[in-house]
C-alpha cells in the first residue's frame, strides 16, 4: 500500500470548502469510511471530481473465481508494474447512477442492464465473466452504506463506476489470470460545464473511434484513449465534442462524444444501428428507443450518412440532434460543423425534452416506473 497521504476527494482548488467537508470525516480501520455529506457542498458539483470515501472491492484468481466483495475505505491501488492492464489494456468499466428521490427513497437506474452489459464485455476482452448476483448484491450493499452521500440537488446523483482490470504481473501477451473488480462512487451534477445547453460538435474526419471487428461495442478504456486526441483538438477550436464517423467509408454517423446519437429529420427519429459492432449499446439509448416506440414516434435504427444530414440541414428538415448517455442523460446538439460546412440544426427540442423529463422523472421517482428500470436501495 502506498505511503502517500490519502485524500478522499480530488484536490478541488475551486471549492476548498467542499474539501474541508469531506476531510472532516475520520475513517476507522475496521468500519467502512463514513458517509460524505456532499449535499451541503456548494454547486456546481460537476462530473467526476468528487469521490465518496467508500468503495466496493473484489478479486479474481484463475481456479478460484471471484472472491467475496467488501466495502472498504477508498484507497490507492497497489499494482505490480508488470500488471497486464498497464501494458495490454485489459480494462472494462461501466457508468450508472443512483438518485435520491423527493420521497426519500434511493433508486438505482437499470442496475441489471449495466451489469449484463459489463458481463457481455468480459468475453470480448478475454476476461472471466462476472458473478452478476454477487456484484449486484455488493453494489446494493455499497449504496445502502453510503446513502447519505448521494447529493440531493436538481440534476445531481451518485455516479457509480464499476471497473474490472487485469492485475496479474506478467509480460507475456495472453489473457491475465488475476483481476480486480471495484466500484467507485462519485457524487455528480452536470456532465458538461455550463449545464444543459446546446452543444457545439465537430464532425471528425481524421480519427475514428472504432472499426468493425474492434472494441467499439464494449465499454473498454481503449475506446476512450482512441477518442482523446480528436476531442481535445475539437475543444481547442471551441467545440464541446466530436461526432464520430464510421471507420470504413468515413460517411456514416456513429456516436457523439461519449454518447449515442439521435437525430430527428421531419417526423422520423433516427439512431445509428448496433449491428456493425462499432457502437456502444447505451442503456439510455435503449430506454429512449423503448419510450419513443411506446409514444408512437416513428423511430428507425438505421445507417445515416453525413451527406444526408447536411442535405436535411439545407432543406430545413433537421429538427433536432441529441446525444444520450448515463452521464449527460439527454444532451441537445445545437451546432454541427463538417469541414467548412456549418450544418443547420433546428432549434426544436420536443423529443429530447420529453425523453429527458420522462427518464429523469423515473430516476427521481416522480414518474411511475412502468418498465422495472429502477431498483430501490
Ligand atoms: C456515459 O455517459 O455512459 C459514460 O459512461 C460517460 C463517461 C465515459 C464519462
Amino acid at each position: 500500500m502506498s505511503k502517500r497521504k490519502r485524500v478522499p476527494v480530488s484536490d478541488d482548488a475551486e471549492h476548498p470548502e467542499r474539501r474541508e467537508i469531506l476531510m472532516m470525516q475520520e475513517p476507522t480501520s475496521t468500519q467502512p469510511a463514513p458517509v460524505v455529506p456532499v449535499a451541503s457542498a456548494p454547486p456546481p458539483l460537476g462530473f467526476g471530481r468528487v469521490f465518496a470515501d467508500t468503495m466496493l472491492l473484489g478479486r479474481y484468481k484463475e481456479g478460484k473465481g471471484w472472491q467475496e466483495l467488501s466495502c472498504v475505505p477508498r484507497h490507492e491501488l497497489s499494482l505490480d508494474p508488470a500488471a497486464a492492464v498497464l501494458h495490454y489494456g485489459q480494462a472494462l468499466f461501466e457508468g450508472l447512477k443512483a438518485f435520491y428521490g423527493a420521497d426519500g427513497k434511493v433508486r438505482v437506474f437499470r442496475l441489471d442492464a449495466h451489469l449484463a452489459r459489463m458481463h457481455g464485455g468480459t468475453e470480448r476482452l478475454a476476461m472471466p465473466g462476472l458473478d452478476i448476483a454477487k456484484m449486484r448484491e455488493g453494489v446494493l450493499d455499497l449504496l445502502s452504506r453510503t446513502k447519505g452521500a448521494i447529493p440531493r440537488g436538481k440534476g445531481e446523483a451518485m455516479y457509480l463506476r464499476p471497473l474490472v482490470i487485469a492485475d496479474e504481473g506478467f509480460l507475456g501477451v495472453r489473457p491475465a489470470k488475476e483481476y480486480i473488480f471495484l466500484v467507485l462512487l462519485s457524487p455528480v451534477g452536470d456532465y458538461y460545464e455550463g449545464g444543459m445547453r446546446p452543444l457545439k460538435i465537430w464532425v471528425e474526419r481524421e480519427h475514428v473511434r472504432a472499426a468493425p471487428g474492434g472494441l467499439g461495442a464494449v465499454k473498454t478504456a481503449a475506446n476512450y484513449a482512441a477518442s482523446l486526441a480528436a476531442a481535445h483538438r475539437a475543444k481547442e477550436h471551441g467545440f464541446d465534442q466530436v461526432l464520430w464517423l464510421d471507420a470504413v467509408e468515413r460517411r456514416y454517423l456513429e456516436e457523439v462524444g461519449t454518447m449515442n446519437l439521435f437525430l430527428r429529420i421531419g417526423d422520423e427519429v433516427i439512431t445509428p444501428p448496433l449491428d456493425g459492432g462499432t457502437i456502444l449499446g447505451g442503456i439510455t439509448r435503449q430506454s429512449s428507443l423503448t419510450l419513443l416506440r411506446e409514444w408512437g414516434v416513428p423511430v428507425s435504427e438505421r445507417r445515416i450518412s453525413i451527406e444526408e444530414v447536411a442535405a436535411a440541414g439545407k432543406a430545413g428538415t433537421l429538427k433536432e440532434v441529441f446525444g444520450t448517455g448515463t452521464a449527460a442523460v439527454v444532451a441537445p446538439v445545437g451546432e454541427l460543423v463538417w469541414g467548412k460546412e456549418r450544418i443547420h440544426v433546428g432549434a426544436e427540442s420536443t423529443i429530447s425534452d420529453r425523453l429527458r423529463a420522462e427518464i429523469t422523472g423515473v430516476q427521481y421517482g416522480t414518474i411511475e416506473d412502468k418498465h422495472g428500470w429502477v431498483t430501490l436501495v
